[in-house]
């Protein structure tokens, strides 16, 4: 498969696309270090901001193409996924059921607040069921099996999405990115040597990996974990482009397909960040009018500045960072952050 036989599977027009690419020049500035380019996919839409959107397009297709009229899914309970596929089932007229994962709960707790992301699952008249972290782990595979057939009961079919819609036709959402950039970085007449961006579920990075090599893009694609370390991403996100394959009838990969990730900057875990993310998020809030989320894109950026000033990009002209949203989860975490 090369660029000019790529064919895509059908997919729905539902992001606002395509997303600006932006340089931030103050902040670039006052690191001496290449030219920082931000990738807007925080402007997908409003309520649908962020990657997810080019993702679903593909995997709401799908599950249109099946005559599905039900989308379950999971995520934790900021889960941007979740948001995401609960305002796009409102939109499609679809019922949506999350199965979320709460960080805090135990058995005996209350559950979380119905803040950020979880306050817009609930609004987009969403079916919600939090269970514990422990539970979650414990149950998932069981727990999409009940809900299925619980709707299957009732005359509903069910098309089941994995975490993040990372999967074999995820994929494609972030494949196609690839050939948008290319169109941007010819507007700008820029050849920035990487794309940096937070891996969570491993799809965009299969996405952004996959769409480089198919496209013959010559960048480093470097995929920041907020949450697992780096062999498990090599792992996860080698299983999804494995899955892609086999789904889409792709005999032989490119020679050039790399999989990079750095686990430097995980900190506390998955949803907790340090005080230099926080400060990372005020700053960059203040100095360029981007809004980062302390989950995903603050601890990235973060990690990208920390690598400008070791270096790591020493040789580059311009990068990259894909902005791929996660505002509702700063309003989650609000307290962290003093003025
Ligand atoms: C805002 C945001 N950025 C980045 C990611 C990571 O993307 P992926 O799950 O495809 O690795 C996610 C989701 O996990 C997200 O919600």
């Amino acid at each position: 498969m090369t660029n000019s036989i790529i064919t895509y599977p059908e997919s729905l027009a539902l992001a606002q696309l395509p997303t600006p690419l932006q340089p931030l020049d103050r902040l670039s500035t006052q690191f001496s270090g290449p030219r920082i380019w931000v990738k807007r996919d925080d402007l997908t839409g409003c309520a649908l901001s962020g990657n997810k959107i080019r993702k679903l397009e593909f995997t709401l297709a799908r599950a249109l193409a099946q005559g599905c009229d039900t989308l379950i899914t999971c995520g934790g309970v900021q889960s941007n996924h979740c948001r995401a596929t609960a305002i796009l089932g409102a939109r499609l007229g679809l019922k949506v059921h999350l199965i979320l994962r709460d960080e805090e709960l135990d058995g005996n707790q209350q559950a979380t607040a119905a803040d950020g992301n979880l306050f817009l699952d609930y609004l987009a008249g969403a079916e919600v069921s939090i269970y514990p972290k422990a539970e979650f782990q414990a149950r998932q595979r069981e727990l999409f099996e009940h809900w299925s057939q619980h709707y299957a009961a009732q005359g509903h079919k069910a098309y089941l999405i994995p975490t993040g819609a990372s999967d074999a036709t995820g994929i494609w959402g972030y494949i196609r990115c690839i050939a948008e950039l290319i169109g941007d970085f010819k507007q700008a007449d820029i050849h920035p040597s990487s794309i940096i961006h937070a891996t969570g579920s491993g799809g965009t990075q299969a996405g952004l990996s996959l769409g480089c090599a198919l496209h013959q893009l010559d960048a480093q694609v470097l995929g920041i974990a907020v949450c697992d370390n780096a062999a498990y991403f090599q792992r996860k996100v080698m299983a999804d482009i494995s899955a892609w394959q086999n789904r889409y009838e792709v005999t032989s990969l490119p020679e050039s397909l790399s999989v990079q990730v750095n686990d430097d900057f995980i900190g506390p875990g998955y949803s907790k960040a340090d005080p230099e993310v926080f400060a990372t998020i005020k700053k960059v809030a203040a100095l360029e009018g981007i809004l980062l989320d302390p989950v995903y894109t603050g601890k990235a950026f973060y990690g990208m500045l920390t690598l400008i000033e070791q270096g790591y990009f020493a040789a580059a002209r311009d990068i990259v960072f894909v902005h791929t949203g996660g505002l509702f989860g700063l309003f989650a975490q609000r307290e962290q952050l003093s003025f």
